[in-house]
């Protein structure tokens, strides 16, 4: 059992195979959090708390005469609003009576086989090689009738405890829900760092890692979707962790909209962790019976560094969160005509570039925007989901078949939760856009977005969608999402509800996303805001695969990929070969280099290829070849970070599990004059094994291996890259 409940059902371990998190409810019925780190054999901790008389720090009623006690000081796992716990909370009430206090303690609890699900809300599920395990505290509201039951999961091999967190209105009066975090990590002793991931439009996800003080450090987003400025997802560990060493503690927030992160020692140098909804407009009236659920929190321990840590993220994400025929089937090639075309198409130009593709072993053609209504530029047509057939030379069924007819796939492009005024939609329904009524909107991209909190609305684009997708053939969908969401306003819920359309934004997102892929269980899902904007742990729910960064420059995606590795795993980041100069940096690389580069993912071509050299559509050939022989390897294989971003070169590995194989990517990204040596490591071979290198032939032990390294024999010019293989071989 991973789960172990003792203490007359008040001390709970929650054990994984390396990690043990352990709770208790105290006398009081405050609900401790005492543990979480290595595996331990679950006695009572709650011993570890020191207790004093910190001055300022109040007294709960029950404790009067115990000044010692104080829910100011104590690590607890649901920290509440206004009740004398002045650092960060978890969750705000407001009352009928206009009072704004919350007070949970302990009533009761549940433990059940299989994982938990979170209503509305993709969460972690079971499969047939791993079920996981629940354990539901049920806590009470002092004063009201309102309920939280904290749900906690546990999937023991992967070393993954998850919470998530539902409230519950039980009593007759309204109850307004301020604020309703997922977690709350409190860790008594030791100093940390905060690794979060930052960026920007196609700059996005690097890494930024800051100490931990008494001064708030927060991440989170407002845009309405989970960001490229912040992504819900980050890390605490030791100050001295690196990539092999120390305590780390990841925390990844299965949600697509809002979120904030935040970490700050308190008073007496404890540190708390907070993540979930971004409280910033939010509230969620709750009448009688109503419920609220607040998203998934996956956390993992790691005592051996952050790479470990990403291994248990890229598992957990690749078995428990990718679902459907592609979650393991094997991802098409793909040729996207975005970099290749833009909105300049017609028939002719995409039948040659499918011609040319299909040539070169290309296996699918997805059509990006620009296919539909009056769409030649990125100022109308979105809402207008009808095939524009003059512009297309016919059906969508009828390009679809010729494609078919190649041996190639066909993929197509939508925006559904996006409108442009300049739209048959919108001129029939101006009120489906998020605008506040008597207010110019803010435009992003030139468009408005749609309120996918409406019912109605969604059933419209589901019957669409559908209607296009079964009408034509078609394997794959592109859904993109071109702007941030402000103007928050729905005409259905309105006045006080407002609070409430970012959060109902998201779930009618993935409502339709849901339909769409039960209806359509064959087609193949990439996600995709602007690239990486919306590139979190939810979406992956859906479609296996998300669209990295519109950045294609092969050096910029050397960061834009190493930020993503932390928890996303290599299957799920779409990469793909362009046209040099680079769209967006105007860099010139080598065309091998951006081949791999983009093996290192979801691999495809974004560009004409009836404009490419002789030798480089050789060169397509052997990516392709490469990509099927390295497919294993790159997509199921655990990775390694080799070097940091900023160095001379950037190296990456993948290994298989049997330990037979390795494959090292390395770029230099710099050239320098009289050169220094190139000297690499290799890192997840077998001690024992010998081993075969494809850079020089030679044959030695694994041990040797990973502790002498590697010296490049040939320098690579600057962006110039290779493949070094590490093959296991008879003595
Ligand atoms: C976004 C996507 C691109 C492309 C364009 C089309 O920017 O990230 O890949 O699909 O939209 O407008």
């Amino acid at each position: 059992m991973a789960i172990v409940v003792e203490k007359n059902g008040r001390l709970f371990n929650l054990h994984t195979a390396d990690s043990t998190y352990q709770m208790y409810a105290d006398e009081y019925g405050v609900l401790l959090h005492t543990y979480y780190g290595k595996r331990i054999d679950g006695e009572n901790l709650a011993d570890l708390i020191f207790q004093v008389d910190v001055g300022f720090s109040g007294n709960p009623e029950e404790t009067v005469g115990n000044r010692e006690y104080s829910l100011d000081c104590l690590p607890q796992e649901l920290p509440s609003d206004g009740v004398g716990d002045y650092r960060e909370s978890c969750i705000s009430l407001l009352h009928e009576n206009g009072s704004m206090a919350a007070d949970f303690r302990f009533e009761s609890y549940e433990v059940f086989p299989g994982s938990y699900k979170v209503a509305g809300m993709p969460a972690l599920y079971d499969s047939d090689g791993e079920k996981g395990e629940t354990l539901v505290i049920t806590m009470r509201e002092k004063a009201s009738s309102v309920v939280v039951r904290l749900c906690y999961g546990v999937f023991e091999k992967e070393n993954v405890i998850t919470r998530a967190v539902r409230v519950e209105n039980r009593g007759e009066s309204r109850v307004v829900l301020d604020k309703c975090l997922s977690c709350c990590l409190d860790l008594q002793f030791g100093e940390y760092d905060l690794i979060t991931f930052a960026g920007r439009h196609t700059m996005e996800r690097g890494p930024e890692r800051n100490r931990v003080r008494r001064t708030k450090l927060e991440v989170g987003s407002m845009r309405g979707t989970s960001s490229h400025q912040y992504n819900p997802t980050a890390i605490l560990c030791v100050p001295d962790a690196t990539e092999d060493y120390g305590d780390c503690y990841g925390l990844c927030l299965v949600y697509s909209g809002n979120f904030t992160a935040c970490a700050q020692m308190d008073q007496r140098g404890q540190t708390r962790v907070l993540m979930g909804i971004n409280p910033e407009k939010f509230s969620f009236r709750l009448e009688k019976d109503d419920c609220f659920d607040a998203p998934q929190v996956i956390l993992s321990y790691s005592d051996a560094g952050l790479s470990r840590l990403s291994w248990q993220y890229h598992r957990i994400l690749r078995e428990h969160m990718c679902r459907g025929k592609y979650q393991h089937a094997k991802r098409p090639v793909l040729l996207n005509n975005w970099e290749a075309t833009y909105f300049h198409f017609n028939q002719e130009k995409l039948i040659s570039l499918a011609r040319q593709a299909a040539e070169l072993g290309i296996e699918m053609l997805v059509l990006d925007d620009g296919w539909f209504g009056k769409r030649d530029d990125d100022n109308s047509g979105l809402g207008d989901w009808y095939a524009n057939e003059r512009k297309l030379g016919g059906s969508l069924k009828e390009l679809g078949d010729q494609i078919h007819a190649l041996g190639m796939k066909f993929g197509l492009w939508f925006e559904p939760e996006m409108i442009s005024e300049d739209s048959d939609l919108y001129r029939a329904h101006p009120d489906w856009a998020i605008t506040i009524p008597g207010r110019e909107p803010n435009r992003g991209r030139n468009q408005l977005v749609v309120d996918m909190s409406r019912a109605d609305v969604r059933a419209y684009l589901f019957e669409r969608l559908s209607d296009i997708l079964e009408h034509a053939p078609i394997d794959y969908v592109k859904w993109d999402m071109n702007r941030s969401i402000c103007d928050i306003y729905s005409r259905q819920f309105a006045g006080d509800r407002t609070g409430e359309v970012y959060h109902r934004f998201v779930l009618g997102v993935y409502e339709l996303m849901e339909r769409i892929i039960q209806r359509f269980p064959d087609i193949l899902l990439e996600s995709c805001s602007g690239g990486g904007g919306r590139f979190d742990a939810a979406m992956l729910y859906y479609s296996p695969q998300i669209w990295c960064s519109d950045n294609t420059d092969a050096v910029n995606r050397l960061d834009i990929q190493y930020g993503t590795s932390f928890f996303y795993p290599a299957s799920s980041v779409g990469a793909h070969v362009s046209a040099v100069p680079n769209h967006q940096t105007g860099r010139v690389t080598p065309f091998a280099t951006r081949g791999h580069v983009a093996l290192s993912g979801s691999f495809g071509y974004e560009l004409d290829l009836n404009r490419i050299t002789d030798e480089e559509k050789a060169m397509v050939r052997e990516q392709i070849a490469d990509f099927h022989k390295y497919y294993q390897l790159t997509h199921e294989g655990t990775y390694y970070r080799l070097t940091p971003p900023g160095g001379r070169f950037c190296a990456w590995e993948f290994v298989d599990e049997q330990r037979d194989h390795a494959l090292q990517t390395l770029v230099m990204t710099s050239a320098e004059s009289n050169p220094l040596p190139v000297h690499t490591t290799v890192k997840g071979l077998s001690p024992d094994k010998y081993y075969r290198c494809s850079a020089d032939s030679q044959i030695r032990t694994g041990r040797t291996w990973m502790n002498a390294g590697l010296t490049l024999r040939k320098i690579p010019h600057e962006y110039e890259s290779v493949l070094i293989e590490w093959s296991a071989v008879d003595e």
